[in-house]
This record gives structure tokens, C-alpha cells and sequence, in this order.
């Protein structure tokens, strides 16, 4: 495998095998603290043996387990974990390695962040939507009360460590969840990019490397400029104001959306928003609409007022109005731009089922 390294503004983004990385040195100083590895269900039976066999200083590290999935994101769970580190005498000198997907470094590094008022943590992203976002760019966070991350912190992790071999270790569906982040920041900042992955038919077979560092690259490069969300950043949210509304919306049902897919029906829909408010022409919407049902089923209840009234609460609003990302092209995005339900309605309303 190729390795590169870049960083980003707070928190190092190292590439390639864990083995030939420098994962062993920034583990040395810990050599006699105390070392926890937070993994889940999945992340516990695929990935944890490599970790631990691979690295001495590994050998006696408490291993906390969470249950997998979205719905276990929350604070009763945070308990559970402070409570572990607590019993097991963990100080604010030691270490957290959230070896996981999204549920899990989010989750890992907001326990870690206000533990102590702040517990080192390294993230070791095992599939692809937390090596290409959730794990990149210091963003922790839980849902509450139905909402998502809607408590977190910013905080970095020492390095974030990429290394795709762990992708082997995903079932196909999340493939497509990480696909969508990928898409999204092809639309939003690189025409080229979004090109190159619509010819991508297999995205387990078909995308290569080389793509998902451009995908994280492009992250990298957004948060270094603004870290903390307080303008350009807010577009690494396109598709996520819908996306995360709808992702709510089945929380907790029957038909539960993973946040790719989520994702992926929020960048259709906030796309339709852009030809109805901005200039992305209807060309450029259908090739996005193709896409985006080349990857995934169009799961959108006829339900505007109860996805309008969890957009109110989304981040980026202001002054109680609903704010979102809009494509004046593809390749380029507008942040803070002001949504009336009457339009958001109507482009709901031409995809519910
Ligand atoms: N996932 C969006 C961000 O990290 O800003």
C-alpha cells in the first residue's frame, strides 16, 4: 500500500498499514499508563486480535465494548464507558483507542474529551464513511433526545490512523454508507472527483486508494481552514440537514436508514433544493439523481412537517431559521443559505412514498 501522511490543523492524519506505521512510538510514552481500546460489537471480532497481537504495549489494555449501531450513540452508553475507566483507575495521563466505525471514534472521542477534562485518544477508523468522515476533522458527538450529535465536542485525536486493510472486514452496505460521504465531497468541491465515481458500478471491487485519499484529502482541506465550523466547514454538511432528518426520522423504527443512506437521499433532495434556490442545472441534478438511486432505495415519507420540525434543529441554523448548503454547480458549494418549508415541501413531495 501506498503511504503518505498530511495534516490537518489540530490532529495528524497518518496513511497506511498500522504495522509500518508510527502507531508503536506514539504508544511508547504510554508504556506505564494505562491503555483502554473501545471497540463494538463488529470491531471487537474482526479487528481487535490484529490490534492487540500486533503491538506489545497492547497486551494488558482494557478493552470496552459498546453495543454496534446508531441507537447505542447516546449518553447512557458514555456511562457505561466513564464508569469502566473509572473503576479501572484511568487518569487523564492515559490513553483511548477507539478502533471502529463512526458509532465509535464519535462516540470514544467525546467520552475522552470530557473525561477528566480531556483523556488522550487515537483514532483507529475501521470503515470507510469513519475513515473518509466520522474520524477526520476533531467533530465528537452523541445524539439526544432524538436528535443527531446534538451533544459533542470538537477535540483531536493524537493521529487518526488510515489503514484500508481493515475495509476487508465490511459487509457490502458499508461500502455504499461510506460511498455517500465520498459523493458528497465530490459534489461539493471536485467535478473530476464526482466523474471518476460515476463510473463506479461495484464500490466494493471499483474504488481504489487513490480515491479515498482524495476523498479525506478533501476533508482535511476544509477543517484546516476552519476547524470549528464557523463558515466554509458548514459545507461538509450538504445533504446532512435532510440527511440527518431523515436518518431521525427512522430512528428507532422498523425501517431504521444507516447514516450513508441517510446521507445519500439528504444529497438528492438538497440538490433538487439547488436547482428550485441556486443555479446547479437540471443536467447536473439528473446525473446526481442517477447516482444517487444507483446506490440506494428512495426511503422519503410524505411526513414535510415532521422532517421540517427535526431541521429546526439542526446546527447550522440561525435565529431560528433553517439554513442549509446548496450546489450552484457541481464542484461547488454555498453555505447559510435560508430554506422556506414551502420549497422544502414541494421538492419532498415529488419523491415520498
Ligand atoms: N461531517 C461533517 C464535518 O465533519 O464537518
Amino acid at each position: 500500500m501506498h503511504t503518505a501522511s498530511f495534516s490537518e490543523q489540530l490532529s495528524p492524519i497518518e496513511w497506511g498499514p498500522l504495522l509500518n506505521s508510527t502507531f508503536s512510538s506514539v504508544l511508547a510514552p504510554f508504556a506505564t499508563r494505562k491503555i483502554a481500546i473501545l471497540v463494538d460489537e463488529n470491531t471487537h471480532d474482526h479487528c481487535l486480535e490484529f490490534l492487540i497481537t500486533g503491538f506489545d504495549a497492547l497486551a494488558e489494555a482494557e478493552v470496552i465494548m459498546l453495543p454496534a449501531g446508531e441507537e447505542n450513540k447516546v449518553l447512557e452508553v458514555c456511562f457505561q464507558v466513564w464508569e469502566t475507566l473509572t473503576e479501572a483507575g484511568f487518569g487523564r495521563h492515559d490513553l483511548l483507542i477507539n478502533l471502529g466505525g463512526g458509532m465509535v471514534t464519535d462516540l470514544g472521542g467525546f467520552v475522552a474529551s470530557v473525561y477528566k477534562r480531556g483523556l488522550a485518544f487515537i483514532n483507529v477508523p475501521t470503515s470507510l464513511l469513519g475513515m473518509i468522515d466520522a474520524a477526520v476533522g476533531g467533530k465528537t458527538g452523541i445524539d439526544f433526545a432524538g436528535f443527531k450529535n446534538q451533544i459533542g465536542t470538537f477535540a483531536a485525536a493524537q493521529v487518526t490512523y488510515i489503514d484500508t486493510g481493515f475495509l476487508h472486514t465490511l459487509p457490502s452496505q458499508e461500502w455504499t454508507n461510506g460511498f455517500a460521504e465520498l459523493l458528497k465531497h465530490a459534489l461539493i468541491s471536485d467535478v473530476q472527483l464526482w466523474q471518476d465515481l460515476s463510473y463506479i458500478q461495484d464500490v466494493q471491487k471499483e474504488l481504489q486508494l487513490e480515491t479515498i485519499q482524495q476523498g479525506v484529502q478533501i476533508k482535511a482541506e476544509i477543517v484546516a481552514q476552519d476547524l470549528t465550523e464557523k463558515g466554509l466547514r458548514k459545507i461538509l454538511n450538504f445533504g446532512h440537514t435532510i440527511g440527518h432528518a431523515l436518518e431521525s426520522y427512522y430512528l428507532n423504527t422498523a425501517t431504521p436508514l444507516s447514516h450513508g443512506h441517510a446521507v445519500a437521499l439528504g444529497l438528492l433532495l438538497e440538490s433538487k433544493l439547488s436547482v428550485e434556490q441556486a443555479t446547479l442545472s437540471k443536467q447536473e441534478f439528473l446525473s446526481i439523481e442517477t447516482r444517487i438511486k444507483s446506490i440506494c432505495a428512495l426511503q422519503i415519507p410524505s411526513d414535510a412537517e415532521g422532517l421540517w420540525a427535526l431541521m429546526q434543529q439542526d446546527k447550522k441554523n440561525d435565529n431560528g431559521e433553517v439554513r442549509i448548503c446548496l450546489l450552484p454547480r457541481i464542484g461547488s458549494c454555498l453555505f447559510d443559505q435560508k430554506l422556506a418549508f414551502e420549497v422544502f415541501e414541494k421538492v419532498i413531495s415529488g419523491y415520498c412514498s
